[in-house]
């Protein structure tokens, strides 16, 4: 889809060239002055009219009626050169590809060197610009009779950059990975219930595992019965499919050591249980296998990048559903570890499942944890729609994960966790922990819940209910699906070691 060139971008030919412009006050400079020296100065005359605009995100798109080879020119603004951060263009560039996605061409250029400043390389453009044009062209099908997919579709971008080709080359393939795999996430969020059940999950895992070499196995009822797995299938007890506990390693390192463990929540549907949620709030839990998807996009980045790290994803999976033999209030259950849980609620399901894979994780080897769920309407009372929360009982594996989540724009927050909340998931009168302590801080106390099977492992849990979805468009996507957290935790995975090379 890339293709790197290194002569002058503005002597090409093409149907579209996009180009990146900062607000300088003076003139038009390097390879650009030589571009409005083809059009005799008006593309100055045109910024002074305000026709081309360097404001932050603003688009222009100016025909250049055979002055060059170029018939169309797609101005980004940028703004203030000093200001602006990688992510900043980035969000530009989604700006701009999908004003350009809109005029249905099959081919455009880049001249990517324009998006260059102090902090951003000419291989950091070429970067977050394939990563931006595949998060902000992402579409998700759908199912209606008409589609809504243009017939033509772009099947090419040359890349024009007098930087080195290969690391252009290769910075281009990074940022493609990390778009790519955040856009499968999407799709695996906005597939409905009857679409994507547990086994469709589990097939889609081992598809994934086949296409990039990962370790794949997948449990099921049977197995998961003979591991003692109660938690999980408490959950599944009144399901007429089958649940499933999906396993990915990844080996980047010679030995089975320092395994870092990304547990996802893969619940297919919740309506609750008997704890049944009311109408309003069932519709839209079939995203409440966010963190699955957002484990599997991440597998999906780091089984293309291959990054010098050991990693094993766990993912269990079933719907939550009702009938005669559903789990209940009042039930108590033993999960893998051993650990009684009094059930206090049916709807506090993704806790338990997220218990036995825990456990089974740490059976594999998990050196250090990351638990990612779709967890609790909790965080969202908390922290709103668009920040992530976190829990943690580890300062500097939290500090691996901010620092990618800053890399990658994802807001997470930090709520706190102590030994009071722990006493809080303590409190059954019959069993060694309840699943529902109350409603006073349930964002806190899902993680905490999670907190007691991970025991003493470095472990950061994301809660990420309120982040999954977005209800209108932005720069870098629809609505609908985020992908958020699956560049976090590849960036976390591939960036792992960076504190200690320093
Ligand atoms: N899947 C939900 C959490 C959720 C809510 C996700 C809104 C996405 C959007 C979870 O299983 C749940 O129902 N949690 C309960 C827990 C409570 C019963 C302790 C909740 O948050 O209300
Ligand atoms: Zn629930
Ligand atoms: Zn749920």
């Amino acid at each position: 889809m890339f293709i790197v060139k290194s002569e002058n971008p503005f002597q090409s030919t093409s149907e579209c060239m996009l180009i990146g412009l900062y607000d300088k006050t003076e003139k038009f400079s390097g390879g650009l002055a030589a571009l409005d020296e083809m059009f005799a100065g008006d593309l100055t005359e045109l910024v002074k009219s305000g026709d081309i605009s360097a404001k932050y995100k603003s688009v222009s798109v100016i025909h250049s009626l055979g002055r060059t080879g170029i018939k169309r020119l797609v101005f980004i603004g940028l703004g203030k050169e000093k200001d602006r951060t990688l992510n900043d263009v980035k969000i530009a560039l989604g700006a701009a590809c999908k004003k350009i996605d809109g005029m249905r061409l099959k081919q455009f250029s880049v001249a990517i060197d324009t998006f260059t400043n102090a902090e951003i390389s000419e291989a950091d453009a070429a970067l977050i610009f394939s990563e931006a044009y595949i998060l902000s062209t992402y579409k998700f099908a759908g199912y209606k009779q008409r589609s809504n997919e243009p017939d033509v579709k772009v099947e090419s971008i040359h890349v024009f950059t007098e930087a080195d080709q290969q690391e252009v080359v290769s910075a281009l393939e990074i940022g493609q990975a990390y778009g790519e795999g955040t856009n499968s996430t999407r799709t695996l969020v906005n597939l409905p219930g009857n679409m994507l059940k547990a086994v469709d999950l589990a097939e889609y895992a081992r598809s994934l595992g086949e296409k990039h070499e990962l370790e794949v196995e997948i449990l099921s009822k049977e197995e998961i019965e003979k591991l003692g797995m109660g938690a999980l299938l408490a959950v599944n007890q009144g399901s007429t499919e089958p649940p499933f506990m999906i396993t990915l390693k990844y080996q980047g390192k010679s030995e089975w050591t320092d395994v870092i463990g990304l547990v996802g929540k893969g619940i297919t549907f919740d309506t609750g249980g008997y704890s049944l949620k009311p109408k309003d709030g069932i519709v839209g839990m079939k995203t409440d296998m966010g963190g699955a998807a957002a484990v599997l996009g991440a597998m999906e980045i780091i089984g293309k990048l291959r990054p010098e790290q050991n990693v094993v994803a766990v993912i269990p999976t079933t719907d939550n559903m009702v009938n005669g033999n559903a789990f209940k209030p009042d039930d108590v259950i033993t999960s893998m570890s051993g650990k009684t849980i009094e059930v206090l609620n049916t709807d506090a399901e993704g806790r338990l499942v997220l218990a036995d894979a825990i456990t089974y994780a740490k059976h594999n080897g998990a050196n250090f944890l990351v638990d990612i769920a779709t967890l609790t309407g909790g965080v969202i009372v908390a922290l709103g729609l668009d920040k992530t929360g976190a829990l943690t009982n580890n300062e500097e594996l939290f500090e691996k994960v901010l620092m990618a989540s800053y890399e990658a724009d994802e807001f997470i927050w930090r709520l706190p966790y102590t030994e009071k909340d722990k006493e809080r998931v303590r409190s059954s009168k019959i069993a060694d922990l309840n699943n529902s302590p109350g409603r006073e801080g349930h964002a806190i106390m899902g993680g905490a819940f999670v907190g007691e099977f991970v025991e003493n492992t470095p472990w950061v849990h994301l809660d990420i209910a309120g982040t999954a979805t977005i209800k209108s468009a932005h720069e870098l996507g629809p609505d609908g699906a985020t992908g958020v957290m699956a560049r976090t935790l590849a960036l976390l995975v591939e960036n792992f070691d960076e504190g200690e090379k320093k």
